[in-house]
């Protein structure tokens, strides 16, 4: 189960990069979590800034059929939203997985598999979230913490228990039912088919989101697209 075993770290180069060494050792469903991270890192391999007061975890899967990574994924980003519900905070999903307030990234989810040939050994999902944790000045435009938002300090450990027990009544819900999980995650996103993105300088229209890809029309050439962030 989600969090039956539960790590902790005062100081990790990263919980990601802990789990996918150790993962041999420990029974699906286990947590770690780092007061701070000194490696964390997000998508695309970028560096993600990781100090004291924010949130980072992850959580280890022992699948014993193959899901896809994408459903870890969208579980968490899912369980975030509805935590911030829960709070009374309106927050949405930019594609494919990050938490947005305001137009701001407030938390990122990474899922990472570990196979042995083309069976899934380990799912390992993180999950930061800037809380009490101060915004570099550099980011301040882009990011957001979650202090800024309610005005005082959040208990960590509270926070991240309950992101825990909505990621367990959805991943109990919808393994069966991944379209239906997919639904939800798109009622939340930012972006809708239809919209008009910019890529590279090019103007595009959203035809498709799927939750790996997105299909774009640029001016009539259909493109495959599996990030919207710049390189
Ligand atoms: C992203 O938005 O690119 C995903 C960011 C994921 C960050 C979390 S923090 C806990 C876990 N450990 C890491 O090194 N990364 C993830």
């Amino acid at each position: 189960m989600i969090g039956e075993k539960i790590i902790s770290f005062e100081s990790i180069d990263s919980t990601n990069r802990f789990l996918k060494e150790n993962y041999r050792f420990y029974p699906d469903g286990t947590v770690v979590v780092a007061l701070e991270q000194t490696s964390g890192y997000g998508r695309n391999g970028r560096h993600w800034h990781s100090p004291r007061g924010g949130l980072w975890f992850s959580v280890l899967f022992k699948p014993r059929k193959s899901l896809e990574l994408s459903f870890y994924t969208r579980v968490f980003s899912v369980a975030v939203v509805k935590t911030l519900e829960n709070m009374k905070i309106h927050a949405n999903i930019k594609w494919p997985n990050d938490v947005y307030i305001n137009g701001r990234k407030l938390a990122g989810v990474l899922s990472e598999g570990i196979f042995e040939g083309a069976k899934p050994l380990a799912v390992v999902v993180g999950v930061g979230m800037n809380v009490n944790n101060e915004i570099p000045a550099e980011l301040k435009t882009r990011a957001i913490n979650l202090k800024e938002i309610t005005g005082k300090e959040i208990s960590i450990i509270k926070l991240m228990e309950s992101i825990l027990k909505n990621a367990r009544v959805i991943f109990r819900k919808y393994s069966k039912k991944k379209e239906a999980l997919t639904r939800i995650w798109k009622r939340y996103l930012l972006q809708k088919e239809g919209d008009f993105v910019f890529l590279e300088g090019k103007k595009g229209k959203i035809v498709k989101i799927n939750p790996d890809s997105l299909l774009i029309d640029f001016d009539g050439e259909i493109r495959r697209v599996y990030s919207l962030s710049p390189h």
